[in-house]
């Protein structure tokens, strides 16, 4: 998008999260960052502290998210981006994961995304238009072993970006997601050691992916140049698969 707009990123305080809040304010757009953490908030601000807004923000609660979305409408503007960041994954066989791991992650990366479109998309419909983007994974595509609620969590938002394009391409909003491959955040960066060489010796390219392959492809997205895809699934993946 050439013009300066608000965009809302949640998970804004993580690893990707924060990546991608700084790049938006570095292209001049206002921020409302939704999080539950407070705690890289110093960082994120950057030289551009006057276009950002941070807001304690549960995706998981609906009113949470409502309450969320009205401060930005009210005292930023409409928004007309979303990039749905917020998740969370966890290593767990079949018999050990409890109703509430399966609720942890189906609740935070599925229904949190959920939760945010349908918040957001009225004010975009008013505005004339969007980009919404959500953020699923390579386990989405490509599962791994011991992963079936977060693989379920996020081959589920495959399934939610490519509907919602179709709905919302009347509205000229797009709906996309980016699949990132193994990326070292620092919550990845603490998995266990056999579990990121295993990751690793599935990527052709024989590296993991960066913050930066991630942002790119946000950017991409939101650019110009973007404006025509919907529904898509950009996987910044270095060959681990291909679709
Ligand atoms: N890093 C990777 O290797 C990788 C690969 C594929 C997909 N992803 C996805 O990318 C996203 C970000 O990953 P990351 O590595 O940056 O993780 P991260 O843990 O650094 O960031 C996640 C952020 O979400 C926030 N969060 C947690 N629960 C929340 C809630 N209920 N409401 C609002 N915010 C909440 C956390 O406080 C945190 O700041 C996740 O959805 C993850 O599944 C990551």
């Amino acid at each position: 998008m050439a013009e300066p707009t608000v965009a809302i990123v949640t998970g804004a305080a993580g690893g990707l999260g924060s990546a991608t809040a700084r790049a938006l304010l570095e292209q001049g757009h206002h921020v409302a960052a939704f999080d539950i953490d407070h705690s890289n908030l110093a960082d994120l601000a950057g030289e551009h502290p006057e276009r950002l807004r941070f807001t304690t923000v549960d995706v998981t609660s609906a009113d949470s998210v409502e309450s969320g979305v009205a401060m930005v409408r009210d005292e930023l503007g409409l928004p007309t981006i979303l990039v749905n960041i917020a998740g969370t994954n966890r290593i767990a066989p079949l018999t050990d994961t409890t109703d509430q791991l399966w609720d942890l992650l189906i609740d935070l990366n599925l229904k949190g995304t959920f939760h945010c479109c349908r918040a957001v998309v009225p004010h975009m419909r008013e505005a004339g238009g969007g980009r919404i983007i959500n953020t699923t994974s390579n386990m989405g595509m490509r599962p791994e072993a011991q992963q079936v609620a977060y693989a379920s969590a996020k081959a589920g938002l495959v399934g939610l970006t490519r509907s919602l394009a179709l709905e919302l391409a009347p509205d000229q909003i797009t709906v996309n997601a980016v699949a990132p491959v193994m990326t070292l955040t620092k919550r990845v960066a603490g998995l266990p050691e056999w579990w990121k060489d295993l990751q690793l010796s599935k990527i052709p390219f024989g590296r993991y992916g960066t913050i930066e392959d991630y942002v790119a492809t946000v950017g991409f997205l939101l650019s110009e140049g973007g404006a025509f895809y919907t529904g898509q699934v950009l996987s910044p993946n270095g060959g681990d698969f291909m679709s």
